[in-house]
């Protein structure tokens, strides 16, 4: 099918409009070889090679990243002090990326990584109760009783009390180490959680969101595109009706 070259370049995230028309005068755009210099030209997507500073471009709507977010790097695509999450994504040239939900500056695991606004927004409806297991080491013995008040909702000073988790305990003493799975996503919501039953959490770690877990081999601040199945599962989460 016929498409705008501007068009392409803006919905493959490389910028605006009058972006992608400024780059597109700077030269850095060539189709089949030649460097383009009409932004109206009409190219083929699917039989047209079009490239931007030197990189061939895929036509694809969306783009999905499964990432181990490190510690001391934050959920959002500009910070003026720490690193972005955005920085450790170097192969893509996409600009409309942004993480789905937030994990906190000292929080390392999943962040899923997208352009699809429809997605992120399911995934994050509290109507879709999307599970999300964190590990965590916490300061403090975590017993049976921690277990049950989980389970019926605690008080975190918000109107309502959490709704109910599922606490596991890997080990109990004076450090403890647990599972917690939850369907909300409350800001430093585990955090809290255990803050009111006088605990607090010394490490956190995401190992998984819906059907998604942290793969073993992917070491904070790498990432890998979702798999075909990964997103199909994922999508069948999102996108499932809620009564
Ligand atoms: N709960 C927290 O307290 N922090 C996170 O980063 C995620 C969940």
């Amino acid at each position: 099918m016929a498409m705008r070259l501007d068009k392409f370049l803006t919905e493959l995230g490389i910028g605006t409009r009058t972006e992608v028309k400024k780059y597109i005068k700077a030269k850095l755009v060539t189709v089949n070889g030649t460097v383009a210099n009409k932004p109206e030209c009409k190219i083929n997507e699917n039989t047209d090679v079009v490239t931007y500073k030197g990189k061939t471009l895929q036509y694809q709507a969306f783009e999905y990243y499964l990432f181990h977010k490190p510690s001391g790097c934050v959920s959002a695509t500009e910070d003026l002090i720490h690193q972005t999450v955005m920085d450790y994504l170097t192969d893509t040239i996409r600009k409309d990326l942004f993480p789905v939900g937030r994990l906190d500056l000292d929080t390392e695991g999943l962040l899923l990584i997208t352009n699809d606004g429809v997605l992120a927004h399911e995934l994050l409806s509290p109507a879709k109760h999307v599970k999300k297991t964190y590990y965590a080491k916490i300061e403090g013995t975590v017993t049976k009783e921690d277990v049950n008040l989980f389970k019926e909702g605690v008080d975190i000073g918000e109107e309502k009390f959490t709704k109910p988790a599922e606490l596991e305990i890997l080990s109990s003493g004076e450090e403890s180490e647990v599972l917690l799975t939850i369907t909300e996503g409350k800001f430093h919501q585990v955090k809290r959680m255990f803050h009111a039953v006088g605990k607090e959490v010394t490490y956190l770690k995401r190992i998984s969101m819906g059907p998604l877990t942290l793969p073993a081999d992917l070491e904070p601040g790498a990432y890998r595109k979702l798999t075909e199945e990964e997103l199909a599962s994922l999508k069948t989460v999102a996108l499932k009706e809620v009564s």
